[in-house]
């Protein structure tokens, strides 16, 4: 298993971190067996997995118990799992409770958080005094989606741009391992990636982060939607249906079970 310290390593010597998500056995197994540098249990999985139109319903039981498959099908793999929305933003205490629940119960090697306002820079602090390594996220935080204004690109602007690359230090300083950075412009992704000294792994943040990560479903092709950022790497949402459509028609035909499908047949 890779180690923060590699990962650091990694960004020193300029070599790509991959990170991909996964939800459950299969695709912590597939991903570890594709050799990723890093799986993220993200509570994207509201979306791809549980059906809901946002991450914001996602629970810390739903985080524990599909971190917990994931790290079945991944035993090898450094895994992070995702902070969901008000499991950091009550108090220090709770956030430390949750936080260790999260890493003990799911099995997870770190913590993902997103935002960097004083108070997240505070849950940065505290999460890692507890000897839990935190990642946080930048940019487009799907966490704030209704604060936001929905799925738009951040850091357009100067005051924004500047206000990111400045909570993108003041992260560092709180002793982030890593930064997600996600829906922004390739100038800031790059410019916050030449100034920190820790790896930032980009979604939708150009080519010069130190890492990329997609969603396991987006690279797939399993997903509804498909933002401009995501590389669709299979179709396999028409290749399932396909297959599932293939069995039903035979089995309306009586064609299956054939004989080699079946115990002792009767005319044997
Ligand atoms: O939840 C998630 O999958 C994420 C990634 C999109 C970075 O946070």
């Amino acid at each position: 298993m890779k180690s923060i310290k590699k990962f650091l390593q990694m960004k020193k010597q300029q070599e790509p971190i991959v990170m991909i998500t996964a939800y459950d056995y299969p695709s912590g197994k597939y991903a570890e067996a594709a050799g990723v540098d890093l799986i993220l249990t993200g509570d994207s999985l509201g979306m791809v997995v549980l059906g809901y139109t946002d991450t914001l319903q996602v629970t810390l039981k739903d985080m524990i118990h599909h971190a917990r498959a994931t790290r079945r099908g991944a035993p090898d793999t450094f895994i992070i799992a995702d902070m969901p929305h008000m499991s950091y933003h009550i108090s220090i205490e709770k956030t430390k409770i949750n936080a260790g629940q999260l890493f003990k119960e799911g099995s997870v090697n770190a913590v993902k958080l997103e935002g960097g306002k004083p108070s997240r820079l505070e849950a940065i602090k505290a999460i890692t005094d507890c000897e839990i390594p935190v990642c946080a996220h930048l940019g487009l935080t799907p966490q704030s989606i209704n604060t936001m204004g929905g799925y738009v690109v951040q850091g357009k602007e100067e005051k924004e741009y500047q206000s990111i690359l400045q909570q993108a230090l003041e992260i560092e300083d709180a002793g982030a391992f890593m930064l997600v950075l996600e829906g922004i412009p390739e100038k800031l992704g790059k410019e916050i990636s030449d100034k920190l000294c820790i790896p930032t792994i980009g979604i939708g943040a150009g080519r010069y982060t130190d890492g990329q990560v997609l969603v396991y479903h987006d690279i797939l092709g399993m997903s509804e939607f498909k933002p401009k950022f995501v590389k669709q790497y299979y179709d396999l949402k028409t290749d399932i249906v396909k297959s599932i459509e293939d069995w039903k028609t035979e089995v309306k035909e009586r064609i299956f079970p054939s004989k080699e499908y079946i115990y002792l047949p009767l005319d044997q």
